[in-house]
């Protein structure tokens, strides 16, 4: 008898963090810093159980039976409206709503890459990007931006697409200056590289005003908007990651193709959820959530802040992000390898993420990304305390 037909050979290309996060879950007394997940307390629970009733009776056809591949048109024109500003001119055709964020980066994949084919990624990379292109055997090129020299057009020249989250990037919480937003899209305009701009934390600035979007910037006034920028956005952040909304901004064509790789992946985006982010809109529920939010948060990452420097600034060092979710750390003594400080952290009660599994190749152990949205003060302060031990313990080991 013959054995069973193997599995995809990019199913081997994994390495064991995710398990261990997986089984961390189960831990009792664990302090979680390693994930990224907004605060349960901001969900709008009451208006969006509202919304829900309501527009399953007002409107439902669409939100009970099939509904268009590319979006309810109503919410592309909303998310049209509210994105066109000053030289940038959207139509529901610029629009496609998706489901979630990650369903635009997977998307992305399929449209842009065939296997072998070269991304430009900022360094370090979105855990789920790197997952969701995984299967299309991409080539990257590391886009290292804190360097003086960095060198946007050289990056950029014969990739695909260059993968950018410049709003206090995940994972390493880094805002990219405004020079620099520049750089990239008149890079993408010199090489013809497509230029993704992942956006799930642009609302989320704790000190600062909002720095202009790269596809504000790459709008030259044209009348439907053609440029080089492939924007991505999502509720999950601002409303809740359960509805499972977000969108992708981009020239038509690619509006095109996107729906055309939507239609083979889940048809729509469910028709309920689109029309209570849509509700959720009409009534300014973002915004109305908005300061609450940024309040607790920055709490959250000024307590976090500063148990790292009591506890942690001899083993470590970092900046503090001006929004976001998360503190990159780098281990000042190279000799710490953050993979094993996972798991030794663990022992100690208190969960990171390795900087490994935000590197393309699995390469980098000198980081960690720390969380700081989920947890109140006390637990984060607790958490860090249970890290600097395990980081001493690690450290021991490996003399
Ligand atoms: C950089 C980045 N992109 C995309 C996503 C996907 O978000 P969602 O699918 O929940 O909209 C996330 C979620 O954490 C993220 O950090």
């Amino acid at each position: 008898m013959p054995g069973r037909a193997p599995l995809a050979r990019w199913l081997n290309d994994t390495n064991d963090v995710t398990q261990t996060f997986l089984a961390a879950g189960q831990l009792p007394d664990l302090v979680n810093l390693a994930g990224g997940l907004p605060d349960p307390s901001t969900w709008p629970v009451s208006d969006l159980s509202d919304f829900a009733g309501r527009v399953v009776t007002e409107h439902t056809a669409e939100v009970l039976g099939y509904s268009p591949i590319d979006g309810l048109p109503d919410l592309r024109d909303r998310i049209a409206a509210e994105f066109s500003h000053g030289d940038l001119n959207l139509t529901r055709d610029n629009v496609l709503i998706t489901t979630g964020g990650m369903q635009g980066l997977d998307l992305l994949g399929k449209v842009f890459l065939d296997p072998g084919q070269t991304i430009a990624a900022q360094s370090p990379a979105y855990l789920g990007a790197i997952d969701a292109w995984k299967p299309r055997a991409p080539q990257y090129r590391a886009m290292v931006m804190e360097t003086n020299d960095f060198d946007a057009e050289a990056a950029m020249t014969g990739a695909q697409f260059a993968y950018t989250v410049p709003n206090f990037s995940n994972p390493s919480g880094r805002l990219v200056p405004e020079d620099q937003r520049r750089a990239l899209v008149a890079a993408a305009e010199a090489t013809g590289c497509w230029l993704v701009e992942d956006d799930p934390y642009g609302h989320l600035y704790y000190d600062g005003a909002p720095l202009p979007r790269m596809l504000e910037l790459s709008a030259n006034g044209a009348e439907v908007y053609n440029g080089p920028v492939v924007y991505l956005g999502t509720f999950s952040k601002q409303l809740a990651p359960g509805l499972r909304v977000g969108w992708v901004i981009a020239a038509p064509e690619i509006i095109v193709a996107l729906t055309t790789a939507k239609q083979g992946s889940d048809m729509f985006t469910s028709g309920l959820c689109q029309r209570v982010a849509l509700e959720a809109m009409e009534r300014g529920l973002p915004e109305q959530l908005l300061p609450g939010i940024l309040d607790l948060y920055r709490t959250r990452r000024d307590a976090l802040c500063e148990a790292m420097q009591a506890d942690l600034s001899d083993l470590f060092t970092w900046q503090v992000p001006e929004g976001g979710m998360f503190v990159w750390a780098v281990a000042r003594d190279p000799a710490l390898d953050t993979d094993r400080l996972m798991k030794t952290g663990l022992e100690h009660g208190v969960c990171i993420s390795p900087s490994s599994v935000f590197d393309p190749m699995g390469q980098d152990r000198r980081a960690i990304r720390v969380n700081f949205t989920l947890n109140p003060p006390d637990v984060l302060a607790e958490g860090i305390r249970r890290l600097a031990r395990a980081t001493r313990a690690e450290l021991r080991q490996a003399a």
